[in-house]
C-alpha cells in the first residue's frame, strides 16, 4: 500500500498536471476537441465604404460599424473582417494604403477604431483587418522616398529595373488591372513594378527590411486588439528576380492585353517563407491569418496551409465560388476535395470582388429560396464560413448601366466587357427609407431599387425572409456539436437534384438535404444501416420535412435534421 504522503504527492502532481493542461489550452484558446476560436467562428466581411454612414457624408465609417454591432451579434456573427480602412488616396478604394498604422479620416480616427474594438469585444465580436501585403500606395512615405533617387534609403523597398531599351519595359508582364505592369519614372530613369494599378507599387519582399516592417505592422495592430488579418493578394508577393517573360496565350482580355500565363509573377515558392514569418507573429498573439489565395486545386491550397500547418490557418477556398450553378455533383466534388485538404476548410460564396451569390446562383424567379439554399449549404459544412455583408438579406449585384456612373477604375478601363466591381459593393440595405437607411447624404454608389424589397427592417419582421433563415441556421450552427465539430460524409452521391450529407459528432448526427432543383423531391436515405429510423427537423424551409427515412423537399428546399434511433 502506498503511504499517505505518497498518495498526497501523487494527487498533488496529477492536480498540477491538470492545471497545466488547462492553462495550455486556455492560452491556445482551444476547446476540448482541440479546435481554436476561429474554427467555430462565423466571419462577416464588411466593406466599410458601404456598410453604415454615421456622419452622412455618403461614405460608410467606423462609427457606423460600431452602431451595427447589436445587429451583427443578433445575426450570429463572431468576427468582422473590415476591408481596408487605412489612410489611402482611394485609387483602389483602400487597397492602396499610404499609412499602415492609422485610419483614413474618411472612416474616422484611431480613437474611433479603439471604440469599435472595445464595443466589439463587449459583443463578443473579434476584429480582423485587411492587410495589403503585396503593395502600398504610391503616396506611402516609403515609396515617395524610394522614387526620389537611386540611392534613397527606401529605394530597394520596391522593385525598380532598367527598361529593355528606350520606351521598352523590362519584360512582358501585364498588370491584372490592364496595361504593362511597369511604369517608367523619369526622375531616376527606371521602371517600377505594379501587379495592380500603377498607384499600387509592389513592395520588395526580398528585402529583409520590408519583411520586418510589415511584421511590425501586424504587431502594432495586435496590440490594439485585432484578432487577425485577411492578407490581400498573397499569390503575388514575389516575382521572378530574373524577370523571365510570361508565356502568352491566344486572345486578349477585357483591357485588350494578350492573355498571359502568370508563370513568373505569381505563386512563387518564396511566398511561403514570408507567410511562415507572419504566422509566427500571429501565433504569439492567438491570431488568425486568412488568405486571399486563388488556388487552382487542393494541392495548391495545401501549400498555403504549410507543412504542419505553419502558414495560413484559413486560406480562402475560392474553388467553391467557381461552382457557379446549382449542381450537386460539382459541389459534392468540391466539398470532398476541400474536406480532404490538410487544413481547416474556409468557405466563401461572395465578396467585394465577386458578383453576389444571390444572382450568381439565382434563376431570377426563386432567388430568395436559392439564397436560403446556399446558406443551408455553406453554413452547415465542416469549416469556417466567411459571409459578405448583405448576403443575409438577399442583396443582389447591381452593376452600373452607364460608363459615366462607374466608380471602380477597372470598370472604366474595361468598359463594357469589364464593368468593374461596383455592382457587389452597393450600400447596405437597412430599411425602406431613401438611401436605405445607409446615409442621409448622397451615397458614394447608388442604392439599388431592390432596397425596397430586401432590407433588414422588413426582413426582421418576416419569419419567411432570407434574413430570418440566416439567423435560424446560424443559431443552430453555434449550438449544435455535430455542425461545429462533426465529420462530413456525403450521402446519395448519384442524386442529380439533391445534395445531402451527414455531419457526425460522436453519437450525434445531423442530416442536411438540399434540393438544388426547381421541382419537389422525395429522397430516401438508407439510415437503418447506421441504426437510425428518422430525423427530427432542426431547420427547414417551407414544407420540407422527414417521414421515416424519406425526406420531402420543396423546390430549392432545405432540410436539416437530427437523426433519431
Ligand atoms: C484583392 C482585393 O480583394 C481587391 O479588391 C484589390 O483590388 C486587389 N487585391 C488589389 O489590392
Amino acid at each position: 500500500m502506498p503511504r499517505k504522503s505518497s498518495l498526497i504527492l501523487i494527487f498533488a502532481f496529477s492536480f498540477l498536471s491538470f492545471l497545466t493542461a488547462c492553462a495550455q489550452n486556455a492560452s491556445k484558446n482551444v476547446d476540448s476537441e482541440g479546435h481554436q476560436w476561429w474554427q467555430h467562428a462565423v466571419f462577416y466581411e464588411i466593406y466599410p465604404r458601404s456598410f453604415a454612414d454615421s456622419n452622412n457624408d455618403g461614405v460608410g465609417d467606423l462609427k457606423g460599424i460600431t452602431s451595427k454591432l447589436d445587429y451583427l451579434k443578433d445575426l450570429g456573427v463572431d468576427a468582422i473582417w473590415i476591408s481596408p480602412c487605412f489612410p489611402s488616396p482611394q485609387v483602389d478604394f483602400g487597397y492602396d494604403v499610404s499609412d499602415y498604422e492609422n485610419i483614413d479620416p474618411m472612416y474616422g480616427s484611431l480613437t474611433d477604431f479603439d471604440m469599435l474594438a472595445s464595443e466589439a469585444k463587449k459583443h463578443g465580436i473579434r476584429i480582423i483587418l485587411d492587410f495589403v501585403v503585396n503593395h502600398s500606395s504610391d503616396q506611402h512615405k516609403w515609396f515617395v522616398d524610394s522614387k526620389s533617387s537611386r540611392t534613397a534609403e527606401h529605394r530597394d523597398w520596391y522593385i525598380w529595373r532598367d527598361g529593355k531599351g528606350p520606351g521598352q519595359p523590362p519584360n512582358n508582364w501585364t498588370s491584372t488591372f490592364g496595361g504593362s505592369a511597369w511604369k517608367f519614372d523619369p526622375t531616376t530613369n527606371q521602371y517600377y513594378y505594379h501587379f495592380f494599378y500603377a498607384e499600387q507599387p509592389d513592395l520588395n519582399w526580398r528585402n529583409p527590411a520590408v519583411k520586418d516592417a510589415m511584421f511590425d505592422v501586424t504587431r502594432w495592430w495586435y496590440k490594439r486588439g485585432v484578432s487577425g488579418f485577411r492578407l490581400d493578394a498573397v499569390d503575388t508577393l514575389f516575382e521572378d528576380p530574373n524577370l523571365h517573360d510570361n508565356p502568352i496565350r491566344p486572345g486578349t482580355n477585357a483591357f485588350g492585353d494578350a492573355f498571359e500565363e502568370n508563370k513568373y509573377d505569381t505563386k512563387l515558392p518564396e511566398v511561403h517563407e514570408a507567410l511562415r514569418g507572419l504566422r509566427k507573429v500571429a501565433d504569439e498573439n492567438n491570431a488568425v491569418l486568412i488568405g486571399e489565395t486563388w488556388t487552382a486545386d487542393i494541392a495548391e491550397l495545401n501549400l498555403y496551409y504549410g507543412h504542419g500547418n505553419n502558414e495560413l490557418q484559413m486560406p480562402m477556398d475560392f474553388l467553391f465560388t467557381t461552382v457557379n450553378k446549382l449542381s450537386p455533383a460539382d459541389f459534392r466534388k468540391q466539398i470532398a476535395a476541400v474536406d480532404s485538404a490538410s487544413g481547416w476548410p474556409t468557405f466563401v460564396i461572395s465578396n467585394h470582388d465577386i458578383a453576389r451569390s444571390y444572382d450568381r446562383y439565382g434563376d431570377g424567379q426563386h432567388n430568395d429560396q436559392i439564397a436560403k439554399l446556399m446558406a443551408g449549404l455553406y453554413l452547415t459544412l465542416r469549416g469556417t464560413p466567411i459571409m459578405y455583408y448583405g448576403e443575409e438579406i438577399g442583396m443582389k449585384t447591381t452593376p452600373p448601366t452607364r460608363k459615366e456612373d462607374v466608380k471602380d477604375p477597372i470598370g472604366r478601363t474595361g468598359w463594357p466587357k469589364e464593368k468593374g466591381r461596383d455592382g457587389e459593393r452597393t450600400p447596405m440595405q437597412w430599411d425602406e427609407s431613401e438611401n436605405a437607411g445607409f446615409s442621409t447624404g448622397a451615397p458614394w454608389l447608388a442604392v439599388p431599387p431592390t432596397a425596397k424589397t430586401h432590407n433588414v427592417a422588413d426582413e426582421a419582421k418576416d419569419p419567411e425572409s432570407v434574413l430570418a433563415f440566416y439567423k435560424k441556421i446560424l443559431k443552430l450552427r453555434h449550438t449544435n456539436k455535430a455542425l461545429l465539430e462533426g465529420t462530413y460524409a456525403p450521402l446519395n452521391e448519384n442524386d442529380q437534384n439533391v445534395l445531402s450529407y451527414l455531419r457526425a459528432y460522436k453519437d450525434q448526427i445531423v442530416l442536411v438535404a438540399l434540393n438544388m432543383s426547381g421541382a419537389e423531391q422525395k429522397v430516401s436515405f438508407d439510415l437503418s444501416r447506421k441504426g437510425f429510423a428518422s430525423a427530427r427537423s432542426l431547420v427547414a424551409t417551407g414544407q420540407s420535412a422527414a417521414n421515416g427515412n424519406v425526406v420531402t423537399l420543396e423546390p430549392y428546399g432545405v432540410f436539416v435534421g437530427q437523426l433519431l434511433k
